[in-house]
């Protein structure tokens, strides 16, 4: 290659450099034969592109760090926030483990729903967060949800939703999570709470939550009301679809519990 020809390719290998695409090609120029001033300015370019390329490995393993952290922090403050509302549902003999099971049957509705993946896992988060508006609430108005309350209280209690949403919504990575806690006591005629959301305006994910809450306040032991049994609990959830509830979503709780009864 002559002189200008040398300037060449050393021209074309810092321009590739410098739009991030290393390669050798630039040892070629700094062998002793090459004429300076182009083995000189190879050799500098040389050394500063191992040097660009040291720095990047390094920031890219920065990056990579900073995601796994991330996902971390996500894991863990999921669990705080779900440990928080466990440790609610425990202050009343009687709802304990109510989040954990209402997280569980949401996810298994969901997943027969053809929920996958990260929709699968919001609605299980918004099973368990659900009631995590009663946190600040005292002990009478945690212990229910339903009627025996009087009004000033059953005011108060439906406030659950809202103030739920404004614990949750800090943590951006709940995403649709946190819509299904404040809509989780929606109904489809548009006589829920805390919105009066109607039909579809009401996320799925929220009325899954719904079904899986009534479902678990059904059969669970209450000191207000006798335990249903799984099939007793169904026939009133079939008796409230399509005013309350999607009949859709009962009848894949109907065929979750079945699968759960036969395995
Ligand atoms: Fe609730």
């Amino acid at each position: 290659m002559n002189a200008g020809e040398l300037e060449n390719k050393l021209l074309s290998i810092i321009s590739d450099i410098s739009e991030g695409r290393y390669s050798d090609d630039i040892m070629e120029l700094t062998r002793n034969d090459v004429p300076d001033p182009v083995r000189t300015i190879a050799e500098a370019v040389a050394l500063m592109m191992v040097k660009v390329e040291a720095r990047e490995f390094q920031l890219q393993q920065l990056v990579d760090q900073l995601k796994e952290l991330n996902k971390r922090i996500k894991e863990n403050t999921i669990a705080v926030v779900t440990a928080m509302a466990q440790a609610l549902a425990a202050r009343d003999a009687y709802t304990e483990g109510h989040a954990s099971r209402v997280a569980e049957f949401s996810y298994a509705i969901a997943r027969e729903l053809g929920f996958e993946g990260e929709a699968l896992e919001y609605v299980r988060l918004g099973g368990a967060l659900h009631d995590i508006g009663k946190i600040g609430f005292p002990d009478i108005l945690f212990s229910s949800h339903e009627q025996r309350l009087p009004s000033n209280l059953v005011k108060e209690i439906n406030r659950h939703p809202a103030i739920g949403v404004k614990i949750l919504e800090p943590l951006d990575f709940l995403g649709p999570a946190i819509d299904y806690v404040s809509a989780h006591h929606e109904r489809l005629d548009g006589r829920g709470y805390p919105r009066g959301l109607k039909g579809d305006q009401i996320p799925l994910g929220a009325q899954i939550v719904s079904v899986a809450d009534i479902y678990d306040a059904i059969t669970s032991e209450r000191p207000y009301q006798e335990t249903k049994t799984s099939d007793e609990a169904l026939a009133i959830l079939y008796d409230i679809s399509n005013t309350r509830v999607r009949i859709e979503i009962v009848q894949a709780l109907e065929r979750v519990l079945a699968n759960k009864d036969a395995s």
